[in-house]
């Protein structure tokens, strides 16, 4: 069907201690947003992409993308959901209708898969509600005390990693993240607001590699597979 995206990419990156937001940050040759953008840009069914960035940004700008008409650009906010609200304020003065796909993916995600985008696309196309791309846990999990010692062993087969895009109407996420944001509930992904609304999104799994890079770790990783890639 087609689909609006939202691209997030207006955090500091604090968890990754780098000198710039990670998003700036480079990977084979290129920045990481410019990867992410690639995802979407030239997919057939895209109707318009928002990226919402730090109002006083200034790494965007000397971009080779920056000027790339696809791409609107807003102001984030304080946090990741606000940025992402700001983003479908924009999305309905582009002309999105109540009824369209918006597509949330986060700009700390260069890996997302054709495949993968196309198997949620097409996966979620005649669902009431919408949903995720998300990855089975894969460890023995366990739940821990204040003293850093194991109380238990949790259940892992009923337990998933929430990924991105996750894709939803544009009326209702709308609704869901600002009475959600409104009401003060702690709000980290989409699901989380429409959740919050009584709905129920759907699982979608994906790849485990289209991983938010968050740690110096996770950039490393990415690196080295990059290079295998190409
Ligand atoms: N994001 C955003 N606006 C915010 C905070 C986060 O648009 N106010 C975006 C980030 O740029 C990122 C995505 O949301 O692409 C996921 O957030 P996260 O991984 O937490 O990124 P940061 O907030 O930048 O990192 P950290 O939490 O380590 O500071
Ligand atoms: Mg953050």
């Amino acid at each position: 069907p087609p689909f609006w995206v939202v691209i997030p990419a207006a955090g500091i990156g604090s968890r990754m201690r780098a000198d710039r937001p990670k998003q700036y940050l480079q990977l084979a040759g290129r920045s990481i947003l410019e990867h992410t953008l690639d995802c979407f840009l030239d997919h057939p069914q895209l109707k318009g992409l928002v990226l919402c960035l730090a109002a006083d940004d200034p790494f965007w700008p000397a971009l080779p993308g920056a000027s790339d008409p696809r791409i609107q650009r807003v102001d984030g906010g304080g946090e990741r959901a606000d940025s992402v609200l700001n983003g479908l304020l924009h999305l309905r003065e582009l002309g999105a209708q109540e009824g369209d796909w918006v597509l949330v993916h986060d700009a700390a995600r260069p890996n997302l898969a054709r495949t993968d985008l196309d198997l949620l696309l097409a996966e979620l196309a005649n669902d009431p509600v919408g949903g995720l791309l998300a990855v089975p846990a894969r460890d023995t999990l366990k739940r821990a005390g204040a003293d850093g010692r194991v109380q238990e062993t949790v259940d892992r087969s009923v337990i998933w990693q929430a990924y991105t895009p996750q894709m939803f109407h544009f009326a209702a996420l709308h609704r869901a993240l600002a009475d959600a944001l409104v009401a003060g509930v702690a709000v980290t992904d989409e699901a989380s607001a429409l959740e919050w609304a009584g709905l129920s999104p759907r699982l979608i799994e994906g790849r485990a590699d289209n991983l938010k890079i968050t740690r110096p770790e996770d950039l490393e990783w990415l690196r080295q597979r990059w290079v295998l890639k190409t």
